[in-house]
């Protein structure tokens, strides 16, 4: 009896998400589309996209940078320098169908990685709410406003700046507090 109960429950739960074609609570279509050199962004965009029930795109550019800190530094300031527009892979299938894109990215140098540029100016955001977010190991600085600028025909939400020291997305878990709160605050 117990199985058969599983069984029609589980049965339900798969015939409610056909209903709702994967959407939130919202009832929006929702992508977290993110860059990350070492796991950070990651970290917070996979959390974002458990609580919100969105899809993920991760951002990564053909060319890899540098493994180690330093020279990645130096790589992404000649990008910056000479406003560069790295070349992604890949591209996210149907992006017609989203209503809100959450879009987040490390702070480089004040500001974005270039690859950020590259993947703004490739979609037409015209329509979508564009949610900004990033991680840093001081402050925001430009980098929600750049978000913001990039995609003038969108409607946006106030981002969230996750700051940490760690790299490799250690111990962000403790400012998933924060995130809850932000994400509450968002209308999530
Ligand atoms: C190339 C580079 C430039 C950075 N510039 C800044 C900066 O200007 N301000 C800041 O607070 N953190 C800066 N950081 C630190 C990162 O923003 C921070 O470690 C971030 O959480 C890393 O995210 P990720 O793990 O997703 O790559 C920089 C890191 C790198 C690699």
């Amino acid at each position: 009896m117990k199985r058969i109960l599983t069984i029609a429950t589980l049965l339900l739960s798969i015939a409610a998400c056909g209903q709702n074609n994967n959407k939130n609570m919202n009832n929006q279509k929702t992508i977290v589309a993110y860059f990350s050199w070492s796991g950070n962004t990651t970290e917070i965009a996979n959390y974002i996209a458990a609580k919100t029930g969105a899809d993920t795109f991760e951002i990564v550019t053909e060319k890899e940078y540098p493994t180690e800190y330093q020279p990645c530094t130096e790589v992404a300031k000649a990008e910056k320098e000479a406003n560069a527009r790295p070349a992604i892979k890949g591209a996210i299938e149907n992006f017609e169908q989203y209503d809100v894109i959450f879009i987040g990215c490390p702070v480089w140098w004040y500001t974005g990685p270039m690859a950020m540029m590259t993947f703004l100016e490739s979609y037409n955001f015209e329509g979508k709410t564009v949610i900004p977010f990033c991680t840093a190991y001081s402050g925001p600085s430009q980098t929600l406003k750049a978000i913001v600028e990039a995609t003038p025909k969108s409607e946006h939400k106030d981002g969230i700046c996750v700051v940490t020291k760690e790299l490799g997305g250690k111990g962000l878990d403790k400012k998933h507090g924060e995130v809850d709160a932000w994400l509450k605050k968002i209308g999530f």
